[in-house]
């Protein structure tokens, strides 16, 4: 397995743990804080981004999806609604995360649809060929081992099962970059930590942006573990990508 910049970057820079330990940590820690700073930070457009990406579902007629890095659930309701799938499994290491997604499924009266597990997508506590789809929003960033979680979703996908992957990515546009690196590097952290009180996630945030192997460095990887018809799609001027991939 090949190991890629952004494997390494972690939040707490001193601590004696793995990168998985660490970002279950700190996802812990900003669980209660997450959906307002997503929000807020975005200006609501991450839920735009992830309507785009659960639309390249839409003509698979999928019946039972994976969301890895499932978080706080907003793409696992979403897909509920959106494509009226009639099982979801969400699979996250952070406890913190999954009981405010727990909540947000009752709330959505979804519990019948939902099912939220601890799982790590580097090891998927799934049989081969389990899955129509898999999602994972803003989750491969946050991997330990990149190569390692994308083969194991290739592995619970059934057979032409498509996978579908949202993550950030960096602007080229000389102005848009710009105004991006100012408010990545000086307002979200800033907002960030006054909000959340965690004084490195939305450092570690850009941080692993920039070390992100996105675009068709990303299609390259996917393509390498033997996704085919792989695609992607630029968003909000490259400020977000969506990638495809079938098995
Ligand atoms: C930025 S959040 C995204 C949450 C959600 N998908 C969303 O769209 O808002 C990243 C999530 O990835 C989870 N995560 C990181 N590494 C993981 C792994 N190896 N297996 C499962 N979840 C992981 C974190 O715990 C966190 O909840």
């Amino acid at each position: 397995m090949t190991d890629f910049a952004h494997d390494s970057v972690v939040p707490y820079k001193n601590a004696d743990q793995s990168k998985k330990e660490q970002v279950a940590t700190m996802f812990n820690d900003i669980a209660g804080k997450y959906d307002f700073l997503n929000r807020f930070l975005s200006a609501g457009t991450d839920l735009g981004w992830r309507k785009k990406a659960l639309k390249q579902l839409e003509s698979i007629d999928a019946k039972k999806l994976l969301d890895v890095a499932t978080g706080t659930a907003d793409v696992a309701i979403m897909a509920a609604k959106q494509l009226k799938l009639k099982k979801i499994i969400g699979i996250d290491i952070s406890d913190g995360m999954l009981d405010v997604g727990r909540q947000k499924i009752v709330k959505a009266n979804l519990q019948n649809t939902i099912e939220l597990l601890n799982g790590d997508s580097e090891a998927i506590n799934f049989p081969d060929n389990t899955f129509d789809a898999v999602t994972v929003a803003f989750g491969v960033r946050n991997f330990e081992d990149l190569e390692k979680g994308l083969s194991e979703i290739k592995r619970v996908l059934k057979p032409t099962g498509k996978l579908v992957v949202l993550e950030f990515s960096k602007p080229i546009l000389p102005g848009v970059k710009t105004m991006y690196n100012l408010y990545m590097k000086i307002i979200t952290p800033t907002v960030g930590k006054m909000i959340s009180k965690n004084k490195v996630a939305y450092a570690y945030l850009d941080e692993s942006i920039q070390k992100f192997p996105e675009g068709k460095n990303f299609i390259t990887i996917l393509n390498n573990i033997g996704y085919t018809n792989t695609y992607s799609k630029k968003l909000s001027l490259g400020i977000c990508s969506i990638y495809c991939g079938t098995k």
